[in-house]
This record gives structure tokens, sequence and C-alpha cells, in this order.
């Protein structure tokens, strides 16, 4: 099959091409025709948001017929000369010699339009949305972030550890969990095996899909000493909000002998070095999402990757928020849980940066963080930026026994289930932290997409598993 050269390649050294025959393969955006017979295609191959203007000539009643069929979506094949373009909006353009249609797109029955869909609406064409400039902006920018996200910890001497996917922990232990299980829900068990439905069951145990990897994670970074996992996790919490997905990937970094200061410097660095990326390395894409999504987003990035964060404790959060004149629908306390309307706040109108909170009351965490001297907070850390509020949750991991076990007792953790999480406080513990970074979020912030269901290629909701 012959192979055309990228879109973008050709943009990027327009010189060097200019003269020269190319041959480019992708979807038709747009054509229309003009008199004189000269027709304009707007030709994409996702390798850029820029398209490649084709010009092409009457040349004979056959080549009129195929330009005929070719249509918005097509599927095409062009060989041609890359010329100085006089036209606005484009330096180069191709001038076709060869034209091969390789799939029409019905016009009365292609959804895709030339005008501005909703989301909602192309939420439910996911197969056709990344065609979409938004949507296959948003594509590029994730593959970007994510293998700078290896990147990063690869060259910091960090080693990638696959997690389990499938677990019988709750990290979280907020049980949000979904179960999996190879029993029939329409075939009922007989009614020996009803008393212990378990024992029917593929792994003998209740199992589910993890919520985090952090766990298998902590037993790595104990003989490895820095590690990351990153891959899907899974939560069924029923909320219906922009920023909470069913199926997200997290980034999971462990390191032993970190505390939290180590552990926030690290995410810190971290967050700007994914900015720092995605400013060099997609301008095209951010100019795009800064000039049709949100229009504060070049500043937010700027701001994010230059300015030094602001890092405050939970109870200094708390006391600027009941000072405040603003009004929010979820009350503000020492003790309960900052909703996303509280983040926002804090990190758009209070500092308007990101902003990292340390020292969390203790009841409102999970058993894992260690536990503070005041023994009302323990030593957790969100770092949270505009737009989106939390994007990274972390802790120091409670490294001591007989406090590990108490935090257990106190949360209703079975220790059975555990007793290799215990175990690892019994031979060789040492101090140790991580935390945990939402790849949608990441995506959220640096475009600037309002719903997180824009930063997936294909998001799970309650309600939605199509695809
Ligand atoms: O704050 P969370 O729940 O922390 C953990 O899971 C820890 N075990 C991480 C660790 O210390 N290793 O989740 C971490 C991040 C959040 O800050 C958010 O960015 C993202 O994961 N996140 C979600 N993203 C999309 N949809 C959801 N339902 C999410 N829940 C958490
Ligand atoms: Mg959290």
């Amino acid at each position: 099959m012959e192979k055309g050269i990228r879109i973008a390649d050709l943009f990027r050294d327009e010189q060097k091409w200019l003269g020269k025959t190319v041959l480019v393969q992708g979807w038709v955006k747009t054509k229309r025709d003009s008199k004189a017979g000269v027709g304009f295609i707007e030709l994409n191959d996702g390798s850029s948001l820029k398209g490649l203007q084709i010009i092409t000539e009457q040349q004979g009643r056959g080549y009129s017929e195929l330009l005929g069929k070719i249509t918005t979506g097509s599927a095409i094949l062009v060989e041609g000369i890359v010329s100085v373009s006089p036209g606005k909006g484009q330096s180069i353009e191709v001038r076709a010699e060869r034209i091969h249609l390789y799939g029409r797109a019905d016009p009365a029955a292609y959804p895709l339009q030339k005008k501005r869909h909703s989301f909602e609406y192309l939420r439910q064409i996911a197969h056709l949305r990344p065609r979409t400039n938004t949507i296959g902006a948003a594509a590029r920018v994730r593959s970007r972030l994510s293998f700078a996200i290896h990147q990063f910890f690869q060259d910091r001497g960090f080693h990638y550890v696959h997690t389990p996917i499938i677990t019988s922990s709750d990290c979280e232990g907020a049980g949000e969990i979904f179960r999996v299980t190879t029993l029939d829900p329409a075939q009922p068990l007989i009614s020996a095996e009803a008393e212990d439905p378990y024992k029917a069951d593929f792994f003998a145990k209740p199992a589910f899909l993890t919520v985090s990897g952090q766990l298998q994670a902590e037993i790595y970074a104990l003989a490895l000493g820095k590690v990351y996992t990153f891959g899907p996790t899974f939560r069924a919490e029923n909320s219906n909000t922009s920023r909470h997905l069913a199926e997200f990937w997290m980034v999971e970094p462990e390191m032993a002998f970190y505390d939290l200061e180590d552990d926030l410097n690290t995410a810190l660095e971290f967050i700007k070095y994914l900015i720092g990326v995605v400013l060099g390395e997609c301008p095209e894409e951010v100019e795009f999402f800064g000039r049709y999504i949100e229009p504060e987003l070049m500043k937010r990035l700027e701001n994010a990757a230059q300015s030094s964060f602001e890092v405050i404790t939970y109870t200094e959060a708390v006391d600027i928020l009941t000072r405040s004149k603003e009004r929010f629908v979820f009350p503000v306390e020492w003790g309960l849980d900052l909703q996303a309307e509280h983040e926002r706040y804090l990190t758009e109108k209070v500092f308007g940066r990101p902003v990292g909170i340390l020292n969390f009351p203790r009841a409102l965490k999970p058993f894992y963080m260690r536990v503070n001297d005041d023994e009302k907070t323990v030593a957790a850390m969100d770092i949270l930026v505009p737009g989106t509020g939390e994007i990274i949750g972390g802790s120091q991991r409670e490294e001591r026994l007989d406090v590990l076990l108490e935090q257990m007792r106190l949360k209703g953790i079975p220790t059975d289930d555990y007793h290799w999480y215990i175990e690892l406080r019994e031979f060789g513990s040492a101090p140790h932290s991580g935390f945990g970074l939402g790849l949608e979020r990441l995506v959220q912030f640096v475009t600037g997409i309002p719903n997180i269901r824009e930063a997936i290629p294909f998001p799970r909701t309650p309600g939605h598993a199509e695809f």
C-alpha cells in the first residue's frame, strides 16, 4: 500500500517541500468548487489541527466524475506538487495530479457537518468525534502527556510497575468498587452454593476492579526505592459531574524515604514539567483551545509553569473560606471535606494559581495516611488547579505498625485481608510517600475543556458504556 507524508511534517518544513511532488492521505474536511473548474479540498490526516489545501483542476471526464464523488468525510489519497498558496490562511498548498478515493461518506447521512456541534451530540458519535478539531486536538495532547509522564519518571530513576487491575482490596476505602464476577445474575445459584456464593465464583472471594494501584506500588517502593504505576482505575461513583469518570487513568508515583514535603515538591515539579511539555510541544493545540474553549488558558498555563504554587494547610483553607463573602452551596466547617466549589474558589479567586493543601482531618482520609503529631490530622496533600479543582491527591504513608493497626481498627478495615500491607511495617518498614494524578483532569486543565467526558476517548459514566 502506498504511504504518504504526514501533513504535520509538510508544514514543519515547508521550504524543503516546495516544488516537490508529495503523496498525502486523509479525510476531507471541506470541499468547494469555484467557477473555472478549480476545486478546493481541505484535507486532514490527524497529524495536525491545520488541514492541507488541495487544488483540483478539471482534467477530463473520468477525473471530474471522481471529484464529484468526493464529499466531506471521504478518505482519499492525493499526489501533487507542493506550491506557494496565493490564498489567505495557508502558505502552501498541493496541486493535485492524481486522486484516489478510498471510501466515500454519504453527505445526506454523515453526522459531522461543517458547523459547531455540541459536545453532548459528539459523545453520541464517539466513533466519529476524533475527526473534529477539539476532540482530535485533545487526543494529541493526551498522547503527548502520557509519554511525558513516563519520561519525567524514567529520567529521575523511577521504575514503572504494573499493578493489578483486578484486586480484592479497596485502597481508598470508599466502597465505590465495581465487582468482578463470573456468576450470572440470570442463573440463580442452587441452594448449597448460595450459602457461600463466592465458592462458586472465579476467584473464590470477592474481587473488584482497582480504584488505585497505590497499595501495590508501596510494595515495590519498599524494594526498588522509587516507582510509579500508570494505568486505568475504576470508581463506581454515582456522581454525574464534569470531573468524575467511572474509568479514568491515574499515574501514581511512590517513593521510599520521602516525607510529605519531598512528596509535595515532586508533585509540583511534575506538574510544571508536564505544562512545559504542552506549551513547548503542542503550541498549535494550546492556541486553538485558548481561542475557542477557554480564553484564560494561556494565562493559567504560564502562571502554573512559571510562578511558585501557593501551599496552605487544610485549617488555613477552612479559615479563608469561612471568612470569605462568597455564598457556597455546601457548608464550610473544620472536619468537613472541601467540595469542588470551595476548591475552585481557592485556586481561581483567592490565589489565581495552583494551590497545595496539606494536613487534612484524620477522619476524612483513608487508613494508610500518616497520622500527624496533633493526632487530629494526617500528612495528606491535595493539589488544586483553576478550572478543575483537585488534580492530585497524595500523602506520606503510615509506616509505624502500631499506629497503622489503630487506624485500621478505627476505620473498620479487616486486618486479615491486608496482612501483607501490615507485614511491610514488620519487615524493614521505612518512611515513604506518594501521590496520584488523574490524567483526564490534567488534560482538562491544559486544554480548558469544561467536561471530563471530552478528555478521554470513550467516557464511562453512570448509564454510559457504549463503544
Ligand atoms: O485523591 P484520590 O482518590 O487518591 C488516590 O486514589 C490515592 N491512592 C493516590 C495515591 O496517593 N497514590 O485520586 C487521585 C486523583 C485525584 O486527585 C483526581 O485527579 C483523580 O485521581 N480522580 C479522578 N479522576 C476522574 N474521575 C474520578 N472519579 C476520579 N477520582 C479521582
Ligand atoms: Mg482525593
